[in-house]
């Protein structure tokens, strides 16, 4: 006898499983093509061999100053631009870049009166997911961009063609900004950091970092302090998933509006199975439109459930739009409202809004629309990104002053 026999159709929304955030590129589709790559197994073996690029110190650390964020005491500002360039890992770029960070955890600091964990998207933000696996470039179709890590930007097959071998160099290149990291730890400003954050988005390049200690609990992921999933690579049987589920290090993973109740407490149950404060950032990326109705039931589940997390905002990911020019951008009053209505939703369960997730350039770029930059037709001044259109400092300042 059918098993359904007798029973009315269950509602469509019933039998789906939630969609592909983004269609296309989902999952394990995000790993770049280059397995018979004849360099690969080399530079595997070199990451494999090389120095960790944080410490468990370190990573402790952090994760102590997000327990405190997740009891309601501070906040974050986790900012830096979408893609990293390697050509912005020199010493002076790396310098200006942090200075930068630090400023906005300064500003955000002073108008929201509490202390401040600032948390750069650097040392290792080379590593893009796309929607779609190719691009149209002046008139040709070409392999997308995937981020420094993978292969470049610049409009050739050739140039498109992934490459293991840049692994070494976004290695490297990692390991300059975390210098200037260091250089600018602000012990006055009574929280540690700043602290690296990247989407673990390559496992070639994140399982080869990964180091354990004999004795001493789950191994460390050594590429970032705070490594993050993204929205495309988040969904059921994830291997990014499980990676991070893997490590000690505190770890993020962004929440987009396909995101059921039960989706997000499967991921928090992976991630953060003991209910630890401080071990899991939930970044939400509704849009505009729809965090108001989107994001209510994911914080009562998360509440019930009992998982101390940190809520974020990342009022970015969710607003962009396409210019009269074709250009990606994003209107300064959507990402402003959007930040509003995440913290109203979480005051409302008495929940802490902990802070804010941002796409900013260290530089006066016009990428977004707002501020300083009036209008869509100024957009060609200064738009100079790898991937998405972020805020220029003035543009971010003016959005850290809504929190305060
Ligand atoms: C990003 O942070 O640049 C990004 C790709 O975000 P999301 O995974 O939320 O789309
Ligand atoms: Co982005």
């Amino acid at each position: 006898m059918s098993g359904t026999a007798g029973h009315p159709a269950a509602p469509a929304a019933l039998l789906t499983t939630t969609p592909a955030p983004h269609g296309g590129a989902e999952g394990p589709g995000q790993e770049p093509h280059w397995s018979h790559h004849p360099a690969l197994p080399g530079v595997i073996a070199r990451l494999a061999a090389a120095p960790p690029l944080v410490d468990a110190t370190e990573t402790r650390r952090l994760r102590a100053a997000l327990a405190s964020v997740a009891r309601g005491e501070r906040l974050v500002l986790q900012a830096g631009d979408c893609a990293e360039s390697l050509a912005e890992c020199d010493p002076d770029r790396a310098a200006h870049r942090v200075a930068v960070l630090v400023a906005l955890g300064d500003h955000l600091q002073r108008g929201s009166g509490r202390e401040v964990v600032r948390i750069g998207r650097m040392a290792g933000q080379f590593a893009k997911p796309r929607s779609r696996p190719t691009e149209r470039v002046g008139g040709r179709e070409l392999p997308a961009f995937r981020g420094h890590m993978v292969n470049s930007e610049e409009a050739t097959p050739t140039a498109r063609r992934p490459d293991p071998r840049r692994m070494l160099r976004a290695y490297d290149a990692s390991a300059h900004v975390f210098h200037a990291l260091r250089e600018q730890r602000q012990p006055h400003t009574g929280v540690d950091g700043p602290w690296a954050s990247h989407e673990a988005l390559i496992r070639d390049y994140e399982a080869a970092l990964v180091r354990s200690t004999p004795g001493t609990g789950p191994p460390l992921l050594t590429s970032t302090h705070l490594p993050w999933v993204g929205e495309r690579t988040r969904g059921p049987g994830s291997p990014h998933v499980a990676l991070l589920a893997s490590v000690a290090n505190p770890v993020a993973c962004k929440i987009g509006p396909t995101a059921t109740p039960d989706d997000v407490l499967l991921l928090c149950r992976v991630l953060d199975p003991d209910r630890t404060p401080g071990r899991l950032t939930l970044i939400v990326r509704m849009g505009r439109a729809r965090i108001a109705r989107t994001l209510p039931p994911l914080v009562a589940a998360v509440r019930r459930a009992g998982h101390p997390v940190v809520w974020l905002c990342d009022p970015m990911h969710g607003n962009t739009v396409r210019a009269a020019g074709g250009r990606k951008t994003r209107y300064l009053p959507d990402l402003i409202a959007e930040a509003a209505a995440f913290r109203t939703v979480l005051d409302r369960q008495g929940q802490h809004a902990g802070g804010v997730h941002l796409e900013v350039a260290a530089d006066e770029v016009t990428e977004c629309v707002g501020g300083p930059v009036h209008r869509e037709d100024q957009l060609g001044e200064r738009y100079t990104t790898l991937c998405d259109p972020r805020l220029n400092p003035e543009q971010a300042r003016r959005l850290l002053n809504t929190w305060a």
